[in-house]
């Protein structure tokens, strides 16, 4: 198949050397990237009049056939050619239309530097995208915690039941966490840096001004001459990036599949998961499982994986391109996609949990909950935190060795325990909606 280089070869590649060294069966996923880097490329080599008019009008035409049966789903990529550039270029010099100005279109480009602009565009495309499905995912949960809203729980730390938490600042946690990853990928978004020109190592003939355009596409982002081209066609950096921002999301989303596995189970029994979001088991017929969130769970194994091995693939290459560095793409273009559809189907699973509110309820008869809010109303009445918190400790003791509800205590118990005790104070304070109410610290609304 017709490559981008052969003119100084006696013999053709070996066939396992092609099968071993071709990336087309995974690099076509740039392919709109690629031809809207070309479309940047032959506005320069206008510029630059190292193409006429007429011949940039043609590979123009050419390149725009290409995007549109991208678009339209109809490009086939021919797996037999080496990687997407030279399959690209294969079909502008069978166009036709395009005539002999494709053999001009490689004029002063080295795919070191059209690869690392293509993996660019691409990034920043798909940051778009993540982006969208972080939205929706926020709103849904947003939507889930103002739904509710009402609804006081158990809140752990160390998975052992602690003191009483909102619901609402529970789902919210993860809010933050996705809100934080939204940042993440805008600031990686922003330190992007499109450089066209950097040639293989050394740059191009071309002045340095023709290479300043803008985009063809809105990403409100200029491609610029490399500042040096020897560190353009080195960096991944914003590979590592990306698969840091991707590891990261499904970290997040692995921590809350865990907190909803555990919450649909028998032993929390705080919410039901939507049967068209669960699978069943072969044998056993009462089984309704949460697969979707231990798969979620288990795929973070594969994130990080992802960036563990593009880090270890780029430690220690000499300067500027390597081939090693084509073995970015596979992990960099799994984890995008793992993303994208980990982030789609949480948000429709999100949007369908039910809370079961009475066995919440239940939950929160436990009046060891409650300590903390005993000790803080010691505080309130003078009496200073140490020993607050030695006396309702003592009072927890007595209540676990003796077998007793708090509030089943008489007044005289109390006060043997300690005077500053009483019932009307354990009455008042076991109680998971003044618990909520008492905590000031809170800082609500935006
Ligand atoms: N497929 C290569 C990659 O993804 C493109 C660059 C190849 N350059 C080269 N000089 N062989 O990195």
């Amino acid at each position: 198949m017709g490559t981008l280089w052969g003119g100084r070869f006696t013999k053709q590649t070996d066939a396992v050397v092609a099968e071993f060294t071709n990336s087309i069966h995974f690099d076509h996923v740039l392919a709109k990237y690629d031809c809207l880097a070309s479309l940047a490329h032959i506005a320069v080599l206008k510029k630059t009049k190292l193409l006429t008019i007429s011949e940039h009008r043609q590979l123009e035409g050419g390149l725009n056939r290409i995007l549109k049966s991208i678009d339209a789903g109809t490009f086939m990529p021919d797996f037999q050619f080496e990687d997407i550039h030279s399959y690209i270029q294969h079909l502008l010099e069978k166009d036709k239309r395009v005539g002999k100005a494709a053999l001009k279109l490689h004029t002063c480009r080295s795919r070191n530097d059209q690869v690392t602009l293509d993996t660019k565009i691409y990034c920043l495309d798909q940051i778009l995208g993540i982006e969208r499905q972080l939205t929706i995912l926020i709103q849904n949960l947003t939507e889930l915690a103002d739904k509710n809203a009402h609804i006081v729980m158990p809140g752990f730390t160390h998975l052992q039941h602690a003191i009483p938490v909102a619901l609402f600042d529970q789902l919210n946690a993860y809010c933050e966490m996705f809100r934080r990853d939204e940042v993440r990928l805008m600031n990686i978004f922003e330190s992007i840096r499109l450089y066209m020109g950097a040639g293989a190592v050394a740059g191009t003939m071309i002045p340095s001004a023709n290479y300043q355009q803008k985009l063809s596409v809105d990403f409100h982002k200029d491609i610029e001459p490399p500042i040096c081209p020897v560190d353009t066609v080195s960096d991944r950096d914003f590979v590592l990036d990306m698969l840091y921002a991707e590891a990261m999301i499904g970290q997040h989303l692995s921590r809350m599949a865990e907190d909803l596995i555990l919450w649909a189970t028998k032993e929390f029994d705080f919410i039901d998961i939507d049967d068209a979001f669960c699978t069943g088991s072969s044998l056993m017929p009462n089984k309704k499982n949460p697969d979707v969130l231990e798969m979620v769970r288990g795929y973070a194994g594969r994130l990080y994986g992802n960036l563990t091995s593009v880090f270890i693939m780029m430690k220690g290459l000499p300067l500027s391109y390597n081939r090693d560095m084509q073995l970015d793409k596979e992990p960099l273009f799994e984890s995008t996609d793992l993303i994208l559809k980990e982030l789609a189907v949480v948000a429709a699973l999100v949007k369908n949990i039910k809370f079961k509110e009475s066995s919440i309820q239940d939950q929160l008869e436990d009046e060891c909950l409650y300590a903390t809010d005993i000790a803080d109303h010691l505080v309130k009445n003078g009496v200073a935190f140490k020993d607050a918190h030695r006396i309702v400790g003592e009072l927890i003791k007595y209540k676990i060795d003796q077998n007793v509800e708090l509030r089943a205590l008489s007044e005289a118990e109390l006060h043997r325990i300690h005077p500053s005790l009483s019932q009307d104070i354990i009455n008042r304070v076991i109680n998971p909606q003044r618990s909520i109410s008492e905590k000031k610290s809170i800082k609500r609304g935006k």
